[in-house]
């Protein structure tokens, strides 16, 4: 009984949430590791489309436990705001599992999101403004709030004070804010910590225990290798482990214990905030890809950078998280394009470059070198296996498969759970 990572491997909205949906329904439990509500995943189940941010994919799925794990940032007013709205459309959500050890994203870390970036200028990332960078630099700096604090009153309001000594000085002297409060910061959180109580576990014991009884366990990766904080282009990336290796970190469960790594990847690439893409197309050919993919972000409602499919970016990808099979989506968006160019390589100063320049530098001047694919006009989103699909999409496919590192075990040509091809099962 397998332990699966699903991650993003390319600057996310690959279609994480539709690939662990799919699962959800055939595993115990999904846990969701990094990130918080940065992330934004649309699932469609028949006429219902659901938004998800902070919840894992899991909660849709009556059979599966979804757990908020250690490695993620909690922003308790959209936790609850997102457990009633799913309510409200007939949802169960009461066997969601808290971490007592995840951080929890304070009022002031939101402030702080949006007043740093407006002051960095030309050089800002394009955060999400939800407070996700400040509270893993308090994590790291060890002055964060966590689940477990708001049950101490004694010790939250302790707590709060310690990490408003050094904020209150930053936003009065540095961004010319007012000065927060401390006792009105612990009574927000305060006010949550009754409704939060039942949902608090040791998450860390209770995954492993299932394991143990040969339970089925997904971690969902929130965002991607390439916005990883150690992995991805930074500084343009996000400040949690969205690789593999966060999926332990994340959730209390060694690596020993996982037995594939699933890369999600879209057909084509998009990318959401600043920060170098290669592949980005700023013409009528992105324009088409956004139209048709209806590439608008999820969570912050951004129109999304569009690209070409790139293959240094995926073989980086199935390095860095060491990925077993890779989940093709969107191949229905590509429909009805004559040639499909594949970035195979980049040109850096003169020279090829097969796999990710380690330098900064070297990958803002990155030049994509193309492959041209054929393209195919039939109707792809009707199809369910792998031969249904015409012979320039199989081949396109199998083209991605040799140049991307990893096996690609599904297809996905269309929004809908069922669309998709699955040509190896993840959970054998
Ligand atoms: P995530 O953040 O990785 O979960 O991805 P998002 O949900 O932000 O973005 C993926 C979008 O593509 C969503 O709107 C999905 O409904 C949609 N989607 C996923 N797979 C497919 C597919 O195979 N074909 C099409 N047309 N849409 C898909
Ligand atoms: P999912 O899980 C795409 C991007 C932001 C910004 C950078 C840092 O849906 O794939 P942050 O608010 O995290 O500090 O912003 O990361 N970003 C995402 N882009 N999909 C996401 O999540 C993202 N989460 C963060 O746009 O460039
Ligand atoms: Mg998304």
């Amino acid at each position: 009984m397998p332990a699966v990572v699903v991650v993003g491997a390319q600057w996310g909205d690959e279609g994480k949430g539709k690939a662990t949906d799919q699962l959800s329904s055939q595993v115990d439990y999904v846990v969701k590791f990094n990130g918080g509500n940065n992330a934004g995943h649309t699932v469609v189940v028949g006429e219902e489309k659901y938004a998800l941010h902070l919840l894992p994919s899991g909660i849709l799925s009556p059979g599966c436990t979804p757990v908020i794990g250690n490695g993620v940032v909690v922003d308790l007013e959209v936790l609850f705001a997102e457990l009633e709205g799913l309510s409200a459309r007939g949802v169960d959500v009461s066997r969601l599992l808290v971490s007592s050890s995840a951080h929890l994203i304070p009022s002031y870390n939101r402030t702080l999101d949006k007043v740093t970036e407006r002051f960095l200028g030309k050089r800002q990332i394009g955060t999400t403004g939800r407070g996700i960078g400040p509270t893993y630099a308090d994590k790291m700096a060890r002055v964060g709030i966590r689940v477990q604090d708001i049950f101490d009153e004694k010790i939250l309001r302790q707590k709060v004070e310690g990490a408003l000594v050094q904020k209150n000085q930053l936003l009065l002297k540095v961004y010319n804010r007012r000065a927060v409060d401390v006792d009105e910061v612990t009574d927000e959180l305060l006010a949550y910590a009754e409704r939060l109580r039942p949902m608090v576990a040791d998450t860390s014991l209770v995954l492993n225990q299932a394991l143990d009884e040969g339970r089925t366990v997904v971690f969902e990766a929130g965002q991607a290798a390439m916005l990883d904080v150690d992995h991805g282009t930074y500084p343009f990336v996000t400040s949690s482990s969205a690789t593999a290796g966060g999926a332990c970190t994340g959730s209390g469960v060694g690596p020993t214990r996982i037995d594939r790594v699933v890369g999600v990847v879209k057909a084509y690439t998009t990318r959401v905030g600043e920060g170098p893409f290669p592949t980005e197309l700023n013409d009528d050919a992105g324009e088409r890809l956004r139209r048709v993919g209806g590439e608008y972000g999820t969570t912050t409602g951004r129109p999304r950078r569009c690209g070409w499919y790139d293959a240094v970016v995926a073989r980086f990808a199935s390095r860095v998280n060491g990925l077993t099979d890779l989940v093709l989506t969107k191949l229905d968006v590509l429909t009805g394009l004559e040639k499909i160019p594949v970035c195979v390589a980049y040109e850096v100063d003169g020279r090829r470059m097969d796999d990710m320049p380690p330098n900064q530098t070297d990958f803002h001047h990155a030049r994509p070198v193309y492959e041209e694919l054929d393209g195919w006009s039939e109707d792809i989103s009707g199809a369910r296996e792998f031969s249904d699909l015409p012979d320039a999409a199989q081949r396109y496919v199998l083209a991605l498969e040799e140049m991307s590192g990893a096996r690609i075990s599904s297809i996905g040509v269309g929004p809908d759970r069922a669309a998709t091809i699955v040509r190896h099962s993840l959970l054998d």
